[in-house]
């Protein structure tokens, strides 16, 4: 392998634990410590500080990911072969089509719940913590955010299958 695929692999899967591996701990760690605090001035104040601090994490990562993901496929493919119909029509043209539909899903769902849910759903607890609009913006950035975890788990699957076949899955 040339050391710049071996850079490039090491980046891409060392981004994918730092990204992954954030957004479970905030889930199951961060999240519902602070959660015991819900209503107090400093539970909208840590979520507001750690969310975005996380989301900085989250997109350096996602970012590393697709330039890292670019590289990773000249192994494979030669790039200027990338819009051939021989790459797309054959079954690992097939895996990586699959992967980054999941990729745009999970691009798409980060910028929403990043840009959009999260911070108005952190200024409504901030203004108004006990309020209805409060409480459906927390609880849909949550499902974005187990949503997206979801689709990057799934996204680890097909990258399984991308760099190491699937013969044994289907044989
Ligand atoms: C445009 C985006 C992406 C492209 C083009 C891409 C492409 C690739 C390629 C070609 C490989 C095989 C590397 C090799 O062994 O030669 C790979 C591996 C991998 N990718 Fe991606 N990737 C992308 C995004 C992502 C994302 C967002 C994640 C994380 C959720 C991810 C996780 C992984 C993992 C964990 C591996 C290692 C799989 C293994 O060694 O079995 N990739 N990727």
């Amino acid at each position: 392998m040339q050391t710049l695929h071996f850079i490039s692999i090491l980046l891409h899967i060392l981004a994918a634990v730092v990204w992954i591996g954030g957004m479970v701990f905030l889930g199951i760690v961060l999240i519902p410590v602070l959660r015991q605090r819900r209503g107090s001035p400093e539970y909208a104040e840590l979520i507001s500080r750690t969310g975005t601090r996380f989301r900085n994490v989250g997109w350096i990562c996602l970012v590393l990911l697709v330039i890292t993901g670019f590289v990773n496929l000249g192994r494979w493919v030669d790039h200027s072969r990338l819009f051939s119909a021989e790459l797309w029509t054959s079954p690992w043209g097939h895996i990586l089509a699959a992967k980054l539909v999941l990729v745009a899903v999970a691009l798409a769902l980060s910028a929403v719940h990043d840009f959009v849910v999260g911070p108005r759903a952190t200024r409504k607890l901030r203004e108004a913590p006990g309020s209805e609009e409060a409480g459906r913006l927390r609880r849909a950035a949550g499902w974005m955010g187990r949503a997206n975890l979801l689709v990057a788990v799934l996204i680890v699957a097909v990258a399984i299958m991308l760099a190491r076949g699937v013969t044994s899955l289907v044989s």
